[in-house]
């Protein structure tokens, strides 16, 4: 086995693939991207809106999908390798936060969320992977969010999801190192983005986006392996995984 560190792509490798691109954290992801030299295509099921976002740089090139349609999926990761090039990286960028409020136990959000979000992001790699291994170099970029470090209030669905995206990336990382394809997960803290403008509660440390996306992408450059910001708030959730348990549970609960 390889132990050389792997270095990140960069645009002279090929194409950046971001789900998750027609608002948000996802979108500006995309326009950074662009304007640091990357030919970039978008997907999420808004064409409309993708579309939109194309029009506003040369690089950006708009593929509507849906991540649960692995199918789709497939054929979209065909479609962006004929047309626009080699795929370099794949951002699994979609997600959906849906609260869970008891005492009522509705199965549904956990079947969607995880579809979404943990499904979703294994579609993705599953479409990009035979390109990439073929080639033995890609980065997969993996988006899950500090809701993944500890159970959170009304998160038991999203909260599985953004745990289960770590553990996940972290063990792909392990395992495919020596295939020349390195796995970054980026945990956010609160960034102001349409998903979070819904929330009525205050949210500490709220990032502006498009700072948060130059600090996303900083972090790919690097290929670092964990991607955090803003580190002022996530610091206090990270630090938080080493409190005993039940301790844990004692504060939370009130
Ligand atoms: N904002 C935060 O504070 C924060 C913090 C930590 C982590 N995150 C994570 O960052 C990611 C982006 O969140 P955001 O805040 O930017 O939210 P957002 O503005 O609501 O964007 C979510 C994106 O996911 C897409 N999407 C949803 N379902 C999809 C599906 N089935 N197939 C394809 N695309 C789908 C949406 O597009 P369509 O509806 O057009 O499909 C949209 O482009 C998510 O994974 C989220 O969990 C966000």
């Amino acid at each position: 086995m390889s132990k050389r560190k792997l270095s990140a792509m960069r645009p002279s490798d090929g194409v950046v693939w971001i789900t998750g691109a027609s608002s948000g954290i996802g979108a500006a992801v995309a326009l950074e991207m662009a304007r640091r030299g990357w030919q970039v295509s978008i997907s999420a099921r808004s064409s409309d809106k993708l579309d939109a976002l194309a029009s506003q740089h040369d690089n950006i090139v708009s593929y509507a999908c849906d991540v649960t349609d692995r199918k789709g999926m497939q054929k979209t990761a065909q479609k962006i390798e004929t047309e626009m090039g080699s795929l370099a990286m794949i951002i699994a960028n979609a997600g959906i936060y849906l609260p869970t409020n008891f005492p009522e136990f509705d199965v549904s959000i956990f079947d969607k969320s995880f579809d979404v979000n943990l499904t979703g992001a294994v579609n993705m790699i599953a479409a990009a992977y035979p390109f990439m291994i073929e080639r033995k170099q890609g980065q997969i970029v993996l988006v899950s969010s500090v809701a993944g470090y500890n159970g959170l209030p009304t998160s038991a669905a999203y909260g599985a999801t953004k745990a289960g995206l770590l553990n996940m990336g972290e063990a792909l990382a392990v395992d495919l190192a020596q295939y020349g394809l390195s796995v970054n997960m980026v945990a956010p803290g609160f960034i102001d983005t349409p998903a979070t403008q819904k929330n009525t509660f205050h949210m500490p440390a709220l990032m502006d986006v498009t700072k948060a996306a130059r600090a996303m992408v900083d972090g790919l450059e690097k290929n670092r392996t964990r991607i955090t910001f803003p580190k002022r708030f996530t610091f206090w959730l990270r630090l938080m995984t080493f409190l005993p348990r039940q301790l844990y549970v004692r504060l939370l609960s009130r």
